[in-house]
């Protein structure tokens, strides 16, 4: 298994550069309309795009999403260059998956980030499917402590894997093993999905079960489905394209979260391509945005490359909350009222 766990890892990114259909580009945040305002009343240069999350202060609500680790160094690179960009920029970042740390101790390596980044919000991160295959807590606490991070991503992949040839189809029980894990552990946790969305039904079930932290991570973007037609055996890619659009859009699950009770954080990924586009996921309840594939080129690159982009990125974000005459971030957050167009009818 361990070999084949990395070689798994190095071919999604293989796949990913090579398939610009791998980014479904749905675009489904274009479909929002916000209330421009000619009469702003706020200067530009005083507006304040930072945010509190876990303990701490970010530059503005942008998480680099979990992507990868592993023992191979276009991998240690692209987690080293992302956690110094991360550092300077005082964004959150995730790693990958850290299920081959268990079998590859080689592999440990990539993950150990927090050199790189001292003060960053640091996520760990590891499938929930592993806690119904042998993974329980000491696993989890492991994967956290090696990263140092502030808090535990697991993430539910049920479409992955379901396409995939070797996948993990089990997920009878899951969801109170979720909760059996995250009250054995001291860091929080934080569900998300990978690019097929979050339900309401789903979050009523982690809720029940004590979870306060969910990412939505919902589709338009990244297809996992799609990713994985590519590694089907002869003959079988068809399922994967067929599902290759399957799930919820990031803005509907972010809607259809957003009633939830006030101790709940959302965050966002999933299709995020600007910062109007963050714009519209923190007005539709999100806390944090997170972008995965858009930083895998520039994280090849450099660290100054991942810098470039996530200042574009801040620069837009700031230039929309001047034309919403919105000055700081808690006056942005869960406000539909600045919302044009009629949301419902157009998603
Ligand atoms: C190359 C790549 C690898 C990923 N690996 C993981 C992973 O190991 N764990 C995880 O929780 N999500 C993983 N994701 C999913 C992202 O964190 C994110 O939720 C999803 O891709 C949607 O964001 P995007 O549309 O901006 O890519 C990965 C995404 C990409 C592009």
């Amino acid at each position: 298994m361990s070999g084949s766990t990395n070689r798994r890892k190095l071919e999604h990114l293989d796949i990913v550069r090579g398939d610009d259909a791998s980014d479904r580009c749905k675009a489904y945040f274009d479909r929002i309309q916000l209330r421009h305002r000619a009469l702003p009343e706020v200067n530009l240069r005083d507006i304040d795009p930072s945010v509190e999350l876990m303990g701490k202060r970010l530059s503005f609500p942008l998480l680099i999403s979990s992507m990868t680790g592993g023992d191979h160094d276009a991998l240690r690179k692209v987690n080293r260059n992302l956690a110094i960009a991360a550092e300077v920029t005082q964004v959150g970042m995730g790693v990958g998956s850290q299920r081959v740390m268990f079998s590859e101790p080689a592999a440990r390596k990539s993950f150990a980030i927090r050199q790189h980044a001292p003060q960053t919000l640091l996520f760990a991160n590891l499938g929930a499917i592993q806690l119904n295959n042998g993974c329980d807590a000491c696993h989890c606490r492991e994967a956290v402590e090696l990263v140092e991070a502030d808090a535990l991503f697991l993430h539910l992949n049920p479409l992955q894997e379901a396409i995939q040839p070797e996948g993990d189809t089990n997920f009878h029980g899951l969801t109170a093993r979720i909760g059996e894990v995250s009250r054995e552990i001291d860091a929080p946790v934080v569900i998300k999905e990978v690019g097929a969305g979050i339900s309401g039904a789903d979050a009523e079930q982690l809720l029940g079960e004590g979870i306060r932290y969910i990412d939505v991570a919902g589709s338009g973007g990244t297809s996992w489905s799609r990713i994985e037609a590519h590694r089907a055996p002869a003959g079988q890619a068809d399922l994967g394209v067929l599902f290759q659009d399957w799930g919820i859009p990031t803005p509907v699950a972010l809607r259809q979260l957003n009633h939830l009770s006030p101790g709940v954080t959302l965050f966002a990924s999933g299709g995020i391509r600007d910062g109007i586009d963050m714009i519209k996921a923190i007005v539709l309840g999100a806390r944090l945005c997170g972008i995965a594939r858009d930083f895998i080129q520039p994280a090849l690159l450099s660290p100054e490359a991942v810098i470039e982009r996530i200042e574009a990125l801040r620069r837009e974000f700031v230039t929309a909350m001047f034309l919403l005459g919105i000055q700081s971030l808690p006056d942005l957050i869960q406000r539909p009222d600045l919302i044009l167009n009629d949301v419902d009818s157009r998603l």
